[in-house]
């Protein structure tokens, strides 16, 4: 029997023959030493360090049934509180954990963890909670939650009274299913207690209720399956929406109240509120985590938004196809079958872009080539290329422009505010992107690169666009 390994390289090469338009069309070339106005940005080196006050978007009001986006680091979060944000090893290390559960559900794995033995339960695959927060209102009356939202994950869930098993702390005054009138516990022979069992721990209590369990890279959630009245605007209610009320949780939640589930499975909110919304939301992540995005749902999407297809290569991830990649208008000469091998994800909870070696490896060549007016430095934090660019404080640096290629022609200019991450403080600013090892690893569109940028989910068309200017 063929091993699945060598039935993939075929079907890589066979695609490869059929396909001439998949491969690299050919862009702007510039000499590495030419700049070519127009593909260089001059980006003042003070923009690259966190601000500590919030400086609210006013473009959410414009929406129709739109949430305002916060960063769950930084000075618009809910604690308002600067201090609560973590140095960039400490973002990477959170990413890793991750980018690492992402792998495994990506590769299908599923491990044996202590968290849900006392369950005794089919035991999840696992992920992370995502990087940008949104209030939404849970119960009746109506109490508003601030959930983290994340496209790698399905099930909606909150820490629910009397957190039986234990609560991290958070900043709004925790979900008391007993103070609410639409609350109603799921039972184990419902469709949603089934269903959740396909990406989710299951169980059922003594009293036929149904139990959940998830685990993320830094946390889990283990409660009762239940249904409860959502409530996005005031305009727009669901009531009997599928949530977990978590009666044990753990993990860095960043003092919200849990998640808000956007991923693919029937038990999330876009095939939940799909009557309304038609499988359709967006967002725009905001330039500075000072400042603010919005999450909207159903139409009114912008009318630049250039769309990709999702590939149904990874059926639980929002998968797209990476076709190429350019530094300072030079398309670099990275063959398509390298983004082809293990495929890309677009996600809202990681931090950085995660790239196979090879193209990884093109990139930060060519990047260093256009910088060589700058200061190189030895990253700390695994991160390269970084540069110090102390010396420079209050002036402007010029950058090459990076951009993204996906399929279909789609082209993303990555803003000024998605090249770097400052590791430490201005001393070392590292390219955003990380090197995943090897080829054979999914690859990671993060949320550094999508800042800015209106993101669209068209689940029901299987099209994810992009829009510039988007916040
Ligand atoms: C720095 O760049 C900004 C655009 O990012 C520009 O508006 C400003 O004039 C530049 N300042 C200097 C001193 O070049
Ligand atoms: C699944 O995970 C286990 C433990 O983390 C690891 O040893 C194994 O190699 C993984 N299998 C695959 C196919 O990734
Ligand atoms: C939900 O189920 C749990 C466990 O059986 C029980 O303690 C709780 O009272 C139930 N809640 C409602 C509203 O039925
Ligand atoms: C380096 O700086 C010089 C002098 O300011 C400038 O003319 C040149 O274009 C810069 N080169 C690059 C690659 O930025
Ligand atoms: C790819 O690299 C990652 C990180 O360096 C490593 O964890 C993983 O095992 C590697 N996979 C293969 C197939 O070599």
């Amino acid at each position: 029997m063929a091993t699945p390994i060598s039935l993939v390289f075929l079907l890589y090469v066979l695609l490869f023959l059929l396909c001439p338009l998949c491969s690299l069309k050919k862009g702007h070339t510039v000499a590495a030493n030419e700049i070519t106005k127009g593909y260089f940005r001059n980006v003042n080196v003070n923009s690259l360090l966190p601000s500590s006050v919030c400086d609210h978007s006013n473009k959410v009001l414009n929406k129709a049934s739109s949430l305002k986006v916060v960063s769950k680091y930084g000075p618009c979060t809910v604690t308002g509180d600067p201090k609560t944000f973590p140095s960039a090893a400490e973002i990477l290390r959170r990413d890793q954990l991750r980018v690492k559960s992402i792998r495994a559900k990506h590769s299908m794995n599923s491990s044996t963890t202590g968290v849900f033995n006392e369950m005794k339960t089919r035991v999840p695959t696992t992920h992370f909670g995502g990087g940008y927060a949104v209030t939404v209102g849970l119960g009746t009356p109506k109490k508003d939650f601030s959930l983290l939202f994340d496209t790698g994950s399905d099930l909606t869930w909150t820490q629910c009274e009397p957190c039986s098993g234990g609560c991290f702390p958070q900043n709004d005054e925790k979900f008391d299913p007993t103070k609410s009138t639409s609350y109603k516990n799921l039972s184990c022979s419902s469709e949603p207690c089934k269903s959740i069992g396909k990406e989710s721990a299951q169980g059922c209590s003594s009293s036929n209720s149904c139990l959940y369990g998830v685990k993320y890279g830094t946390g889990y959630t283990v409660g009762f399956l239940a249904t409860e009245t959502l409530t996005i605007t005031p305009s727009d209610v669901f009531e009997n929406f599928v949530i977990g009320c978590g009666e044990r949780n753990g993990g860095r939640f960043s003092g919200t109240a849990g998640l808000l589930g956007l991923g693919r499975s029937p038990v999330a909110l876009p095939s939940q509120t799909s009557s309304t919304y038609k499988n359709l939301f967006s967002y725009c992540l905001p330039a500075s985590s000072s400042s603010t995005g919005h999450l909207s749902f159903g139409g009114g999407v912008s009318q630049a938004a250039k769309f990709t297809p999702i590939t149904s290569k990874i059926p639980e991830l929002y998968g797209l196809d990476v076709s190429g990649i350019s530094v300072g208008g030079r398309k670099l000469p990275i063959d398509p079958s390298v983004f082809r091998t293990a495929g890309t994800i677009i996600d809202s909870g990681t931090t950085l872009t995660y790239l196979p070696s090879t193209a990884h490896s093109a990139l930060s060549s060519a990047f260093q080539e256009m910088m060589t007016n700058y200061t190189l430095t030895k990253g700390t934090s695994g991160l390269q290329p970084c540069y110090d660019f102390s010396k420079h404080a209050n002036d402007n640096i010029t950058i090459p422009q990076i951009s993204i290629f996906f399929e279909g022609g789609v082209e993303v200019d990555i803003d000024d505010s998605g090249i770097f991450i400052a590791a430490n403080g201005l001393e070392e600013v590292c390219l955003a992107f990380k090197d995943n090892g090897n080829d054979t690893d999914v690859a990671i569109f993060g949320n550094v690169q999508q800042k800015t940028y209106e993101v669209v989910y068209d689940v029901a068309k299987g099209m994810v666009g992009f829009a510039p200017g988007g916040c």
